[in-house]
């Protein structure tokens, strides 16, 4: 079975690997390096990035897409699955609901994304769904995908940065952090060193290995060796050996689109 991942660039790496640890597949995955980071951009630009992408991994063949990307999912993924109806396209999106299954009925909770994500309707009707309005606080993260892209995990700037976004609000009103966005996983250790530990972090891996296993089983497909390719939009040496870093992967392919 073929499984492609799609994510702007190194976030999708966070669902990826749990994945593969767990389902053995010929695996591709594209990173759009080029266009990346797609959350504080147009979204009519970011629509032609996605659809070029998926594009791609359809005619791959492949049975089951993830989009490893809330910001894509939140403006493509109804398109998406129009446009290819034959095709499994699973999408990502904030794991509200699983911080609000766990949340101690008193404290509020973060969900933390790109400008992309918190402006789309897709997470509001989640927030409105899921009767939380007046407990929720929506926090843009944006810099962490450009420092995430350089190759920058921690550090001073980093935690600078978290901590000027989070400086503002009383810590102890709070239970829960969102990751709502693949890349933010990536600065998990950063995150626990900032945040007081009552504060838990929850991101939507666990959700989506959890629908791949469903669709591997809808469809009765079948595992295959394991293997993979990267296809990045965009040459780049220092995005390859991050991803071989971070998927501890030694051994894939690589193709330029
Ligand atoms: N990893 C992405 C997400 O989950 C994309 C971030 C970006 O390109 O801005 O939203």
């Amino acid at each position: 079975m073929k499984i492609g991942f799609f994510d702007s660039g190194l976030g999708g790496l966070t669902v990826f690997n749990k994945v593969i640890k767990e389902i053995s597949a010929e695996y591709f995955y594209l990173a759009d390096n080029k266009n990346a980071p797609y959350g504080i951009k147009e979204k009519k630009q970011v629509l032609e990035y996605i659809d070029k992408c998926i594009k791609k991994l359809v005619e791959i063949r492949c049975d089951i897409i993830v989009i490893a990307c809330n910001s894509a999912t939140s403006i493509a993924i109804n398109e998406l699955r129009d446009k290819y109806k034959d095709v499994c396209i699973i999408g990502t999106e904030p794991a509200l609901k699983v911080a609000v299954d766990e949340h101690y009925l008193t404290k509020k909770i973060f969900v933390s994304a790109t400008t992309m994500t918190i402006n789309q309707e897709k997470l509001n009707n989640l927030i409105k769904d899921l009767e939380v309005e007046d407990i929720v606080e929506k926090i843009a993260l944006d810099k962490l995908v450009e420092f995430a892209e350089q190759g920058i995990f921690n550090g001073k700037e980093v935690e600078e940065y978290i901590n000027t976004k989070f400086g503002c609000y009383n810590l102890n009103e709070f239970s829960h952090l969102v990751l709502g966005c693949t890349h933010f996983p990536l600065f998990t250790d950063t995150f626990r060193k900032i945040l007081p530990s009552h504060i838990h972090l929850v991101d939507g891996s666990n959700g989506i290995l959890k629908n791949i296993n469903k669709k591997v089983n809808e469809k009765n497909l079948k595992e295959s060796d394991f293997s993979c390719k990267l296809i990045m939009t965009k040459p780049s040496d220092v995005f390859r050996s991050n991803f071989r870093n971070i998927s501890k992967i030694s051994d894939f392919e690589v193709e330029i689109m």
